[in-house]
């Protein structure tokens, strides 16, 4: 951290502030000590604000790289595996071989749930969406688990974000399963990661499942590429609620309602929706002024991004993914057509290059989803079992930190001044 300052000059004061330099990235102004001076900050939807320092994630938006505790998201998403990628965000570091064997077994034996929670889905309407489903059952799950909930206890939190990561495919599966009206599948141990998830997904008891090597590799990459993302929004939510000493476990369910809107992780579902309701090519046009008309609210759902202002790297992986995945199916899906031909026709249109408007992660990963054969309610249901571990790596560094404080943003208040009031003659 160099000891340069700023120096900002107002109402005839001169207020010094400190300037912090990161490993990379923008330097920031620290203005903690503003408020001794009469003045806040002001930055609805925090455009230039740093809310914590961190060491899990680098982005730079203006490049399109993505770094996970240093390692470029391109060479993981080809070389390591999931369990790798959690790995490293919870501990900092890529696992030694051993350390990569022990991590797995832990996980794979905390895979199943308390039976107890089987129940909770009898109350849920068969045609419940499986956000709300997963949002629900995510947080009872303090209900079940007490003897990790001392959050000051390193070993404690770790064992809860084991928990979390082992647990979501298996809840996931649920919300999917109850939505069909099939049985619940349990876990199998001597499956991997991604192989447990499809075999929970879309086994059934009157027959074998044969998982396709290419689906399981596809449904991996997935889950890497939506692993963490620096302090988005839901990652946000999950910061701040876990600064209030709350429970992983609520903490979590709040970064799944966080990431459910469309503009967040709801995107991927809503960009499929968009691509079928656009459905053939000659109809882009029409769509593409719709996003274009201040008047009009639709925007291209997968693309545009708050920090890229260039191509989104996992979108990039995602797309060669997409089409790996649909050749090794033998599936030609139009709406890979039409998502080709969007991506060609936005990305030479004057209002989204002036915009710096380019495909993020979501553009391309409802049509793997898709040949998959998942459904597009679960999109956002495999974004938050993927950003589980992203959530609870800074949710444990936050509480990490000896200076770690409540989050309490303030304000700039314009309502009515001060006035008495005028009760109601009774
Ligand atoms: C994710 O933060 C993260 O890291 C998130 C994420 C992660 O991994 O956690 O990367 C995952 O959420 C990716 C983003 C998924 N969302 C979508 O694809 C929804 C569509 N995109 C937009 O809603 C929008 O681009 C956002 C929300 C992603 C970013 O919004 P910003 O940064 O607040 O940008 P903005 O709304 O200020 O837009 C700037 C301009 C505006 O036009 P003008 O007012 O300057 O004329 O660009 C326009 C916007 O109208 N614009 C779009 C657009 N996105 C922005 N116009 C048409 N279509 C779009 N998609």
């Amino acid at each position: 951290m160099a000891d340069r300052k700023a120096t900002l000059q107002v109402d005839g004061n001169s207020i010094e502030l400190p300037i912090l330099t990161g490993t990379a990235g923008y330097d920031v102004i620290d203005v903690r000590t503003l408020g001794k001076h009469g003045y806040f900050t002001f930055d609805p939807g925090f455009l230039a604000t740093g809310a914590c320092e961190s060491k899990i994630t680098y982005i730079d938006g203006d490049k399109g790289i993505l770094l996970h505790r240093g390692y470029p998201i391109e060479q993981l998403a080809l070389e390591a595996d999931y369990l790798e990628v959690c790995y490293m965000l919870i501990h900092g570091e890529a696992a030694t071989a051993e350390e990569y064997q022990a991590f797995r077994s832990t996980i794979t034996n905390h895979t199943m749930v308390h039976q107890g929670l089987y129940n909770f889905f009898n109350g849920f309407r068969r045609d419940s969406h499986p956000m709300a489903m997963l949002c629900a059952v995510t947080g009872a799950l303090s209900s079940f688990y007490h003897d990790d909930l001392n959050i000051n206890d390193p070993k404690q939190r770790v064992r809860s974000a084991y928990r979390l990561v082992a647990k979501m495919p298996t809840i996931a599966a649920m919300c999917y399963k109850h939505s069909i009206g099939q049985p619940f599948v349990y876990p199998q141990n001597k499956l991997s990661y991604s192989e447990n998830f499809l075999n929970m997904m879309f086994s059934v008891p009157a027959e074998d499942y044969v998982i396709s090597p290419t689906i399981a590799n596809a449904m991996d990459r997935i889950f890497i590429l939506h692993a963490d993302h620096e302090q988005n929004a839901s990652t946000s939510t999950v910061r701040l609620a876990g600064s209030s000493g709350a429970n992983p476990y609520a903490c979590i369910a709040a970064g799944v309602a966080s990431l459910w809107g469309p503009a967040h992780g709801g995107a991927n579902e809503a960009c499929l929706n968009m691509l079928e309701e656009i459905g053939t090519v000659d109809r882009i046009p029409e769509f593409i002024a719709k996003a274009k008309d201040k008047d009009d609210p639709f925007r291209l759902m997968g693309f545009g991004h708050r920090v890229y202002k260039n191509f989104d790297p996992r979108a990039t992986v995602m797309r060669d993914t997409c089409h790996e995945v649909l050749n090794e199916l033998n599936i030609s899906d139009p709406l890979l057509d039409v998502a080709m031909e969007l991506e060609r026709i936005a990305l030479e249109d004057e209002y989204f290059i002036e915009r710096q408007l380019y495909p993020n992660v979501d553009f391309y990963s409802g049509i793997i989803l898709k040949a998959i054969g998942i459904p597009t309610s679960m999109f956002t249901v495999i974004f938050a079992l993927s950003r589980t571990v992203g959530w609870i790596s800074h949710w444990h560094e936050m509480l990490s930190e000896d200076s770690q404080r409540i989050g309490r943003p303030r304000q700039l208040y314009t309502g009515e001044a001060q006035r008495d009031f005028a009760p109601i003659k009774k």
